[in-house]
């Protein structure tokens, strides 16, 4: 099983071994939907402690070694998807709350949280089986795929907080809709939202199937509002990964947060006692940004303003003052015309820690595309720029700065964005619903 020894701890009686040891996907949600009301998710919860024999299918005798590899503990002290290794793939969807229900919402969460601890596990949400006159409760696409690493992380914006379901007593004291920052001019309707979550795995068909199915789950309760598939990770979380690269061609992620030191994450990306509210402690806050890449054009720029756009050699990603890829950059560094070697304005440079008082994020992004432009038969795709921080400020701090200054603006465009609260890990007694709502 991959386990997240800095951040999780499984539930008793939740672990594969303890479920019966199926580890394929398996039918152990019966009867669950949208609407049960209160109840919904204890009863859900109670319908997870059963092993497989309780939903009709025989346990398998023992676990499969390689599919429990695949597993990430989805319970913890900080929610999975964050300081997990960046898998492959990503689906992540915002949703708007429909229902005035406060009732309805917090059933609804918890729900989701069964849901998803059992699609965290390689299970499936089951239909009524042989049923025929009802549709599956499972839209049954990733039956017979592995876990594939799958985190689902759910996070808050801004706009869940007001009068609708009495949050604003709750509300974490830095959400807020972030400021007009320098050139941007972001889309609404593909922006913000009351709820997102992040499945993240290495298989897209198993992230689409989770976001699908929490997507089935709320109907009558939520509405997505905008939805980002991921094709690629662009960033790595772990210097144990390699660093991929993004679609201008750069490696990205190499100064990145390794998101295993503790003491890093402590003070850069969760949240602590410096948040009067207690309920998000060990959470993060969440910003996304869609960026579109002016690919046609960066294709035709040349190799030396590339690099120089970035501060990095393409094909090593060494920075420019040195030879492989984790040198230190030397920002003082000159050439013998007296010009800096990093240039002045190169993304490294105006978004490296050394120049912004020690300033860090967890980058956590993936590429995405969506196909080509009919009128200008130009190539849309980009960078799906996520990241997690103990406080908004840091990004916004940075983007102010490269907003108006990165080399890189020539060739690229904020397209939408959201800021969201993702809370601490759950414990065993809980779900979404009672964490929102305490
Ligand atoms: C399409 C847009 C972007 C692209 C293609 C991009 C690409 C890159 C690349 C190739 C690197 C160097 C390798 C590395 O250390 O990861 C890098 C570094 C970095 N980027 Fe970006 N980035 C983009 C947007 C942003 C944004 C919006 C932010 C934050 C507001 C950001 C923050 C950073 C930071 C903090 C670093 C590390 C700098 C260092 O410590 O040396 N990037 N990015």
């Amino acid at each position: 099983m991959t386990s997240e020894s800095s951040e999780s701890s499984e539930s008793p009686g939740s672990s594969p071994s303890s479920t019966g040891g199926g580890l394929n996907r398996r039918r152990v949600l019966g009867g669950i939907g949208v609407g049960l009301g209160v109840g919904a998710a204890a009863a859900a919860g109670s319908l997870l402690t059963h092993d497989s024999d309780s939903s009709g299918h025989a346990a398998p005798a023992a676990a499969d070694a390689a599919e429990a590899s695949q597993i990430v503990d989805f319970r913890g002290t900080h929610q999975a998807g964050i300081a997990t290794p960046a898998q492959d793939r990503l689906c992540f969807a915002a949703f708007d709350v429909t229902t005035t229900d406060r009732t309805q919402l917090e059933a609804m969460l918890g729900t989701w949280t069964f849901a998803a601890e059992a699609m965290t596990k390689g299970r499936t949400v089951p239909g009524d089986a042989g049923d025929l006159e009802s549709p599956p409760n499972d839209t049954g696409e990733a039956e017979g795929l592995k876990p594939g690493n799958l985190t689902i992380t759910i996070g808050y914006g801004a706009s869940l907080f007001d009068s609708r379901f009495g949050l604003a007593a709750r509300r974490p004291t830095l959400l807020k809709p972030l400021p007009q920052l320098p050139k941007e001019d972001l889309d609404p309707g593909s922006s913000d939202g009351d709820i997102c979550v992040q499945a993240c795995a290495d298989d897209p068909q198993v992230a689409f199937h989770a976001i699908r199915n929490l997507r089935r789950l709320g109907t009558g309760v939520v509405t997505p509002r905008w939805m980002e598939l991921g094709f690629g990770r662009t960033a790595s979380t772990s210097p144990a990964q390699a660093t991929p690269r993004n679609l201008m061609g750069f490696k990205d992620g190499t100064r990145n947060i390794d998101a295993r030191d503790a003491a890093v994450m402590g003070q850069h990306v969760w949240i602590g006692t410096e948040e009067p509210q207690h309920w998000v402690r060990g959470g993060s806050y969440l910003v996304s940004r869609k960026i579109r890449m002016l690919l046609e054009q960066w294709d035709r720029d040349n190799l030396n303003d590339q690099q120089n756009v970035f501060g990095r050699t393409k094909a090593t990603g060494a920075p420019l003052t040195g030879t492989k890829e984790f040198d230190t950059p030397n920002f003082s560094a000159k050439d013998a015309s007296g010009e800096t070697v990093i240039p002045m304005d190169s993304h490294v440079r105006l978004a490296a820690p050394e120049n912004n008082q020690g300033l860090r994020i967890l980058r956590r992004g993936y590429s995405y595309t969506d196909g080509i432009d009919p009128v200008t038969a130009q190539l849309v795709g980009g960078l799906f720029f996520l990241a997690y921080m103990k406080s908004p400020d840091q990004f916004v701090t940075l983007q102010r700065i490269l907003g108006r200054h990165d080399a890189l603006n020539e060739y690229i465009k904020h397209v939408s964005g959201g800021l969201f609260v993702t809370p601490p890990g759950l414990p065993a007694d809980k779900d979404w619903g009672s964490q929102l709502f305490g």
